[in-house]
């Protein structure tokens, strides 16, 4: 059910049959005030203005061609030429009625679109990092929710396994399986890129074998393929445990990382230059954009040739922005990368739109997010400075929610607490970094994120087991509910909006790639329950009728957060 949608409708053909211009927008929205109504629609203003009518009198007009039968209550002018609309409560309760019984909430499937979603993209032979975990948990819940709407989802993990940096770890790689004669684990990735470094730098014999390699690698060479091959799969295969943990979609499939662009790159920059977007430039080629400015206040050059021939990491986005458009068939596509890159990708992508790459209707975005700061407000690092691995931080979560839990369950079975502390830690992990808006820094703090006050994760799992609790006290089964609802009171009526909104919420989310608004929609959901199980009683309701219609609003309540935390790859539990 899309309210929003619905009136916009009605109220834009009522401001038509009064003059209104067809393209009008009735800018319906949820009202920020019950003295509002539920929805107020705010676009007879901007009308008004270019009709050169008298807001209020054109509000009149309106209100008399509006036909809100059956769905509003109350529809009245407000302010300057606003229209609050108060919905009907008979209304209200067949939409919930229709919602409950329906396996997708009432949620209707959108026009699918082929959406490709580049997000996480680890560096191979580097350990994760926290700059990666954001990328990956926000990714992630934007493509739980776009699949959720019915669209054609690709993930792209855009995975760093191309460069000059790879002769020298395969070199690292050959010298350590001489070493220790057979196959090694890279438990330690991190370790393990220092250390090629460090021997890189140190040993001028292993340096000029790196070198070398780096040639035969980019010539094709199979040894060095071979060996190249190794490093991505044991850093796929670490990251692919790291991506099980946290419940994320990510699977070995969805690795599309520079590599598989090198074949284009020749074919790119020749290109450019044919269409003479791309000029020599000592040695170099380059594209001079006249949208950015170098410090002199001249023309950009973003260079995407070498000298040596060696092409940039804008060259491999140029190559991926073409081929997700002409290959994938992409009609979106969106980049969840920190923001420190922005200037990087705009000028990739300005570049394709010169060279005609991939067509302004097909829409390339940025959704950026800001770092993982520590909670003295400083990059997120480790004691002494190192970058945090992503592995001892997720133990280190469960680590705490297994005391958290238990302390609340003194008699739960260990396996039982076990799972419930995963589900509990990993979700407050995941939960902390979706609830903040993500282009801001967010800085990381254990105490708030397993809080059970509060916008946490715990709190929201709890949320979900006590409407559960309500039909175990029943002794009713989920199935079980049969009556239709029938809303009287101010709580119920407010509490069944809110569920039928979950659509506008999702498909909000699902435009600006922003999950912070569901965590926002489902804390305010909970809350509004609370208040309901407050005000009106379900065991105790005065008849029959009114308590299979509370326990229907129950019902919808629970299934909306579940679904709601589903898509952000949330997991739930029976009971805490
Ligand atoms: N591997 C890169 C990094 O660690 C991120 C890649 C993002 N995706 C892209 N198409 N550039 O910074």
């Amino acid at each position: 059910m899309n309210i929003q949608a619905l009136l916009s409708e009605k109220v834009s053909q009522a401001m038509i049959a009064v003059g209104a211009p067809a393209d009008c927008e009735a800018q319906v929205r949820q009202s920020a005030k019950v003295q509002f109504g539920d929805y107020q629609a705010n676009g007879i203003m901007a009308v008004a203005k270019k009709l050169g009518q008298q807001p209020r009198q054109l509000a009149e007009q309106v209100l008399q061609h509006l036909d809100l039968n059956g769905i509003a209550s109350k529809v009245e002018i407000a302010g300057p030429g606003f229209i609050n609309i108060f919905l009907d409560r008979q209304w209200l309760s067949q939409q919930v009625d229709a919602a409950v019984s329906d396996e997708r909430l009432g949620v209707a499937r959108q026009p699918a679109q082929t959406i490709v979603i580049d997000y996480s993209a680890p560096n191979v032979a580097k350990e994760m990092h926290v700059g990666h975990v954001r990328s990956t948990i926000i990714g992630d819940a934007s493509a739980r929710t776009l699949e959720f709407l019915g669209h054609n989802v690709i993930r792209a993990n855009h995975v760093g396994d191309w460069g000059t940096q790879f002769g020298m770890l395969i070199a690292f790689l050959e010298k350590q399986q001489n070493e220790q004669h057979g196959d090694i684990a890279l438990a330690d990735l991190e370790n393990f890129y220092r250390e090629a470094k460090k021997t890189y730098d140190e040993d001028e014999e292993f340096a000029v074998r790196a070198r070398n390699y780096v040639v035969k690698l980019q010539g094709g060479d199979e040894y060095c393929l071979a060996m190249w091959k190794k490093l991505v799969d044991i850093t796929m295969t670490q990251n692919q445990l790291v991506y099980n943990r946290l419940n994320v979609t990510l699977t070995r499939d969805d690795v599309m990382g520079e590599s598989l662009y090198n074949a284009m790159l020749p074919g790119i920059v020749a290109d450019l230059k044919a269409k003479g977007l791309a000029v020599e430039s000592e040695g170099a080629t380059v594209v001079f954009l006249d949208e950015y400015k170098n410090k002199e206040g001249e023309p950009m050059g973003v260079i995407i040739q070498k000298k040596d021939g060696g092409y940039l990491y804008t060259t491999t986005d140029i190559a991926c922005a073409k081929y997700r458009y002409e290959t994938l068939h992409a009609d979106r596509v969106l980049y969840y990368i920190d923001s420190r890159q922005h200037q990087h990708l705009m000028q990739a992508w300005t570049i394709v739109r010169k060279a005609g790459y991939v067509p302004e209707a097909i829409p390339l975005e940025h959704h950026m997010f800001g770092m993982m700061l520590g909670k003295d407000g400083r990059p997120f690092k480790t004691r002494s400075g190192g970058t945090i691995k992503l592995s001892d931080l997720l133990d280190e979560a469960v680590e705490r929610a297994t005391k958290l839990v238990g302390e609340k369950n003194p008699d739960m079975p260990a396996d039982e607490l076990k799972a419930l502390a995963n589900t509990v830690g990993i979700g407050a992990v995941k939960y902390a970094d979706l609830s903040k808006s993500r282009t801001t820094d967010y800085i990381f703090d254990w105490d708030n994120m397993l809080a059970f006050e509060g916008n946490t994760a715990p709190y929201m799992q709890y949320a979900y087991t006590r409407v559960l609790s309500v039909f175990r006290k029943a002794g009713i089964e989920l199935t079980g509910v049969t009556g239709a609802v029938n809303i009287t009171e101010d709580r119920e009526a407010a509490l069944a909006a809110r569920l039928l909104q979950f659509e506008e919420t999702i498909l909000q989310v699902a435009r600006d790639g922003m999950p912070h608004v569901m965590c926002a929609y489902l804390y305010d959901l909970a809350g509004l329950f609370s208040g309901f199980y407050e005000h009106c009683p379900i065991l105790t309701a005065e008849d029959e009728q009114t308590r299979q219609s509370r326990l229907k609003l129950a019902l919808l309540t629970a299934k909306t957060l579940k679904q709601g935390l589903d898509t952000l790859g949330i997991e739930t539990v029976e009971r805490m």
